[in-house]
This record gives structure tokens, sequence and C-alpha cells, in this order.
């Protein structure tokens, strides 16, 4: 089906970024505190979920009016929604600096795309995977080679050195870019290269980085990048995996059913195996033999509009903000006896706008809670789902998963942070940590 031309539709934002920051929606939300009063809220949780940028709602705000179905239909409405669709892998495949012939599949988020990359895998493959990371890049691949928290970033190209010289056969590295756990950035394109120097992959966890740092996946020679559009300011159900297609293109399709066959014939197959096994043919084109059914159209399209956001705002605007309001962060919170920021590699390594940390006699539970009822400031509490990090960081290898007092604080910032919502944390903080004092001492 040919697609008409689409004046309607903006063009990815490439040129030379200019746009101020944008705003998010929910910027002015009111939330109740102890006794009834009503606060501004203070968002702290960039990290579990950004809010939407308001370029984003309008983008698919823009889009609804002529929402229709997508590759299927010839009316106007559907072709248009197509467009838009296929513009919006355009320009996620952009915005992360991806090859020419990179496949860009839309997934619902990081975990999904991962999974589809641990289904993909051509058989016999090991896979290597530091205990530091988010179990949606630990858990997907059950035979994995788990390697010990490194203790700088040396230490770790160089235990994916010694492992990957031990491995025969295909292998994939899976690393973060930046800590959910600790904001830290990881060596990426050192590994990237140690391992190509093995003949192995490298799959890089980008969930946290993208909202934060620019990722050029082409640059850093990377060979696969997932990410989730609702930690991109995107908060309507779509992620990515982008990378090479030769290995999706030779599994088995993710999902069986419409719009990832070429032909079906008239018996009924049910094999997974990407053949034609009897009757149905399965697209070789990754982004179709894994998108069955009917895609998240409008999630799609509110990433693509979060990447042209972020695209014309630049990078350079966006971290010099994020960079001030961390070191602000940081340089309160260590000005507060018994509070403790986590860190594997040390104060000066450099991070995005995450900052996890411990307050002494208090349980990371109440803490979080305190912080949301007597001062409207959402955090996040537990173990971020990096269990094996955060008791490592914590000295608490051993510990039990529910124990209140091994876990911690998150505090991560982005669009949308101020001052004001750094210092109130802060001030909070140094209320509770001295509460505390005084209830022990
Ligand atoms: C580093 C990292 N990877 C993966 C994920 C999983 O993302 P999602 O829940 O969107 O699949 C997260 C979410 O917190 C994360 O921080």
């Amino acid at each position: 089906m040919s697609v008409i031309s689409l004046p309607a539709v903006p063009a990815p934002a490439e040129a030379a970024p200019s746009r101020p920051i944008p705003a998010v929606v929910g910027a002015d939300l009111q939330v109740p505190v102890k006794g009834g009063r009503l606060v501004p809220y203070a968002n702290l949780d960039y990290a579990a979920s950004a809010p939407c940028l308001e370029p984003v709602s309008a983008a698919v705000a823009a889009a609804l009016p002529a929402y229709s179905s997508v590759h299927r239909g010839a009316g106007y409405a559907s072709q248009l929604t197509t467009a838009r669709y296929e513009r919006a892998r355009h320009t996620v495949r952009a915005f992360v600096g991806a090859r020419t012939g990179d496949a860009v599949v839309f997934t619902r988020n990081t975990t999904d795309a991962m999974n589809l990359l641990a289904r993909s895998l051509p058989e016999g493959t090991t896979v290597v995977v530091f205990d530091t990371e988010h179990h949606a890049s630990l858990l997907p691949w059950p035979d994995a080679v788990r390697l010990a928290p490194p203790a700088f970033p040396g230490e770790a190209i160089r235990a994916v050195d010694e492992t990957l010289a031990e491995i025969e056969g295909p292998a994939l590295l899976v690393v973060t870019a930046a800590s959910n756990v600790t904001g830290e950035l990881w060596p990426i394109a050192g590994l990237a290269h140690i391992a190509h120097r093995h003949g192995a992959r490298i799959a890089v966890d980008a969930a946290q980085l993208v909202p934060h740092r620019r990722l050029n996946l082409a640059a850093l020679d990377l060979d696969y990048v997932a990410f989730s559009g609702h930690k991109l300011y995107a908060p309507f159900g779509a992620g990515a995996l982008v990378g090479r297609p030769d290995w999706l293109a030779a599994a088995a399709p993710y999902l069986l059913g419409g719009g990832a066959v070429t032909s079906v014939g008239a018996r009924d197959t049910s094999d997974r195996d990407g053949s034609d096994g009897a009757e149905t043919l399965w697209s070789d084109d990754p982004e179709v033999r894994h998108e069955a059914g009917t895609p998240n159209v409008l999630g799609a399209i509110a990433l693509a509009a979060a990447c042209d956001a972020l695209a014309a705002t630049g990078w350079t605007a966006l971290v010099r903000e994020e960079e001030r309001l961390v070191a602000r962060l940081r340089a309160g919170i260590a000005g507060i006896e018994g509070v403790r920021e986590l860190s594997l590699w040390g104060p000066d390594h450099p991070r995005i706008g995450i900052v996890s940390f411990t307050v002494d006699g208090l349980t990371a539970r109440e803490v979080a809670e305190a912080l949301s009822a007597e001062h409207g400031i959402g955090v996040r509490d537990g173990k971020f789902c990096a269990h094996p990090f955060v008791r490592h960081l914590l000295g608490t290898a051993d510990g039990g998963c529910e124990d209140g007092t091994a876990s911690a604080v998150r505090a991560s910032i982005g669009i949308g942070t101020t001052d004001e919502h750094v210092d109130r944390l802060i001030e909070a903080l140094r209320s509770l940590a001295a509460t505390d004092t005084r209830v022990s001492s």
C-alpha cells in the first residue's frame, strides 16, 4: 500500500537544537500532607516514571482525531496513522544514532525489549551480565554468567575481557549505561570495544541514560539498546529495542499472529521457529516479524515526540541544568549527619540525576513515607528491582529481600525539577535525621 504525503506531521527535529526546556504536564499538582493541607508536589521519582512532557501530550492529542489502524487500512486516517507510526520509528532511530539498517522494534518497555532479545539469541549464545543490573537486564537470560560488581570502571572491562576469553561460540554482554540505583555512568564504549575484540556483541540497557544524556549507538559501536517511553517523558506504554537486524530476523516471532506474517496457508501451524513450518511464512523484517497484532501507535508517537522535544532543546542545556541540580542535592545530602549516599565508584564518578541514600536509624520505608506525608515529596524506597546490587552496596549480601532496613531511598530528578524541590528534600532529611538523633540519644 502506498502511503500519502503528510504535511500535517512535523519532520523529526534533527536541526540545530535551540528551544527552551519544555514543561511537564502536572507541574502544578497539589497533594495533601498531614493535617489535610495541600502543598505543591515535589516529584523526585523520575527514575521510576518521568512525567509527560507537554509537547508529548500535544503530539498525542494531535494524533487522536485521525487515529486509526496501522498497516492495514486504505482509508485516509489509516494511511495518516501508519505514516505517523513509521515516522516515529524513524525518529527513534535517529534519536539513538542507529546505523542504517538497524532494526527499531517497538516494545512495551525495556523489560519487553530485553525479553525479545533473549528470545532472539542464536543457539548456544552465552550471556554475560554484572550483578549490578536492573532485573529487566539480569533475569531474561537464565544461564547467564554473572559477574560481581566491579570495584572501579577499569575492573569492569578487565572482568569482561577475562570472561569472554573463556567463552566459545556466540556471546552477548548485557550492561546498563547508567545505574538506576546510583546514577553512575558505565564505561560502555570501552566495554563495547572489549566485547567486539572477543567477537561478542553488547546490548545496552539505556532505560536510565536516554532521558539524561545523548546516546549514539553507531559512534559507541553498540549492537543493541533498549529503553522505555515512560522514563523518557512519554508515559503511553511504548519502548524500543534498536540494533542489529540479523539475530532478530532469524529468531522465532515474539508473538504469533496477524501483522507478522507474509502469508498463511490452508494448514494450521503452531511452530515458532520462524521457518515456514507447515504453511505459514513469517516476515523476515524484524520490525514486522516481532510486532504481531495491532501495535501501540499512540505510544510510539509519544515516544518519538519526546525524542523530538529533547533533541530540539539540545543536550547541552539539559545536561547543564541537571548537573546543577544534582550537585545541589548531593552537596545538601553530604552535609547531613547520618545520611549516606550509595555509590559503587565513589563520589567523583560521573552520574545522571539519581541519588540513593540511607538515613541512620530509620528504614527506607519510614523515610519515604515521612517525606510524602509531611512534605509532599515523592521518592522511591526499596531495592529498585536491583536486589543483588543494592545488597552489595548496603553490605547485606545475604540479607532477605523483605528486610526494610536493607533498603535505600532514591531521589531522582529531570525536566521540571526545581531548586525548591531539591531544597525541600534536603530540609526534610535534615529534620528527619535530627529527629532520629533525639529519639536514640
Ligand atoms: C536501568 C533500568 N533498566 C530497566 C528497567 C525496566 O524498565 P521497564 O519497567 O520500563 O521495563 C528500569 C526501570 O526502572 C531501569 O531503571
